[in-house]
């Protein structure tokens, strides 16, 4: 399959004479041939929450040993003391689900006439035919698992981040390092490959061990933090399991900007557009994305969307993530309230072990989840918010929307607390300082737009959340009383 993939991508565009020499040595070179020169995509800006980090975060360079420092980091008089760090998983295969949704996709371009498979109304280049031809490597099993570009990722970022912060990512830090993870495969495997990365840190050239055999041990597994979602049953009535909840994307599946683009991608794929709907056009366009992001290949699907239906898609997406995990409903950024808590108590205790020069229990703090773990933390942050709430109607209002979760949240995204302690030269008074990073640069503080804040100053503006939260009344139902009715 995978052959199949790189034979097509690769030979569409060669000329004849050149393509019996090249078939026969792709045949056997194929897998050579495959990765090495990334395929770019112009979709890519577009693909939401399966956006590829380095697409979202261009500055990386090719030496993770010698990353890009963001100017705005604090050094000298600073030294860093702790860092939290909140990591979504790497890049991933499609879920279960919307591997069905290929599925039914790829049996609807099969079952196309070959009459209609002659034609072509585009002229040049047959799509549909290179689409019907596209291997669907895609099995049931992947659901949503770590791919090995993710573990790539993870371990890229590893070696980052230990560049970036040698005093905390010391040898003898290693063995305090806290890993706390989402149960999902792709969280724990991020984990572990997050791990063997640092191990390639300080041990260049030499294989990892299991990582249950590292000196901090494996992660471990906490879903009330990482998957609070899953355990709010506030969320869970009000959002998940609300039909209504999200009126304003299946609106906008049904609106003008969605149904422009089933007829033209219905015309494309010569199929009738009663047959397709705005999730299979959904899907279509992320299998350019997975595409490019798991194999490094352009599928043909990256063809069939140009920038301004790849627009319309990103808003989809980000619509979706607007209702049902930024501002759309305070649940559910409330419900993340717990997993703030628990950062600025890991920043609480460092503060005061450093005020009493003892050393510090967790320097480093690893948490692995989801995108879904991330946005709601933001939103609760304030970030990213926008004056009016995305909505069916107002895409054309929001095309420069802050939220928009592909710069936000692509694939192993990061949400980085750091804590310092400075030394001020002219009094000799000591102070903490906190900078806050996401996809490793500083990101502004909400309160004062400043790239650095006094810790007590940053935990005074987020006082009413660190001191109202309480998981239980957070997530809890209002009570219906009835009592009154029985009376
Ligand atoms: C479902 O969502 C709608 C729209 O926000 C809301 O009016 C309704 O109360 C919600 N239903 C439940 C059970 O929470
Ligand atoms: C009303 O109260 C009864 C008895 O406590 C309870 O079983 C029932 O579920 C309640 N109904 C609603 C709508 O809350
Ligand atoms: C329920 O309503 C009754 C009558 O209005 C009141 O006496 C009772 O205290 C209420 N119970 C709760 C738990 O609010």
């Amino acid at each position: 399959m995978p052959c199949g993939a790189c034979n097509s991508l690769r030979l569409s565009s060669a000329p004849a004479g050149v393509l019996a020499l090249a078939l026969l040595s792709s045949l056997s070179r194929c897998s050579l041939l495959e990765p090495k020169d990334p395929a770019v995509s112009v979709l890519s800006p577009y693909f939401g929450t399966k956006s590829r980090y380095e697409d979202a975060n261009p500055g990386l360079l090719p030496d993770p040993e010698a990353p890009r420092r963001d100017p705005e980091l604090l050094e000298e008089t600073c030294t860093p003391v702790q860092l939290v760090a909140l990591i979504r998983h790497g890049t991933r295969y499609p879920t279960a689900k919307q591997i069905r949704k290929l599925r039914q996709l790829h049996t609807l371009l099969q079952a196309r006439g070959p009459g209609e498979k002659g034609a072509d109304a585009t002229g040049g280049r047959n799509l549909g035919a290179a689409l019907a031809n596209w291997p669907l490597w895609y099995k049931d099993w992947m659901d949503g698992q770590l791919v090995e570009k993710g573990r790539e990722d993870m371990r890229q970022l590893a070696l980052r981040l230990a560049s970036l912060f040698p005093a905390l990512f010391s040898r003898e830090n290693l063995d305090r390092l806290q890993l706390v993870t989402s149960s999902k495969h792709r969280c724990v495997e991020s984990g572990a490959a997050f791990l063997k990365g640092l191990w390639q840190h300080y041990h260049p050239g030499v294989p990892p061990p299991d990582v249950a055999d590292m000196e901090c041990g494996p992660p471990r597994i906490n879903d009330k933090l990482m998957r609070f979602f899953d355990h709010c049953e506030k969320f869970l009535t009000e959002v998940e399991r609300n039909d209504t909840a999200l009126y304003h994307v299946e609106a906008f599946k049904t609106g003008p900007e969605m149904q422009n683009i089933l007829r033209k991608v219905a015309a494309i794929l010569q199929v009738p557009v009663s047959n397709l709907n705005a999730d299979l056009i959904q899907v279509a366009f992320f299998t350019c994305s997975f595409d490019l992001a798991i194999k490094g290949v352009k599928s043909p699907w990256c063809d069939v969307f140009d920038t301004d239906d790849a627009k319309v898609l990103e808003y989809l997406n980000d619509l979706k993530q607007y209702w049902k995990r930024g501002y759309g409903y305070t649940i559910n950024s409330r419900s993340s309230c717990i997993l703030f808590q628990d950062i600025f108590q890991h920043l609480d205790k460092a503060v005061e072990q450093k005020k009493r020069s003892q050393p510090v229990t967790s320097p480093v703090v690893l948490q692995f989840g989801h995108a879904e773990t991330l946005l709601p933390l933001l939103s609760l942050m304030g970030y990213f918010k926008d004056k009016e709430p995305l909505t069916a109607y107002n895409y054309k209002e929001q095309m420069h929307r802050k939220f928009r979760s592909g710069h936000i949240v692509p694939y192993a995204s990061n949400l980085i607390f750091v804590l310092y302690h400075c030394k001020n030269a002219k009094t000799p008074k000591e102070e903490f300082k906190v900078q806050i990073l996401l996809n490793e640069k500083v990101l502004p503080l909400a309160h004062s737009q400043e790239t650095v804040s006094l810790y007590d100053d940053l935990k005074n503006h987020y006082k009413d959340i660190l001191q109202s939260c309480h998981a239980s009344e957070e997530c809890e139902l209002p009570k219906v009383n009835n009592t009154s009715d029985e009376l």
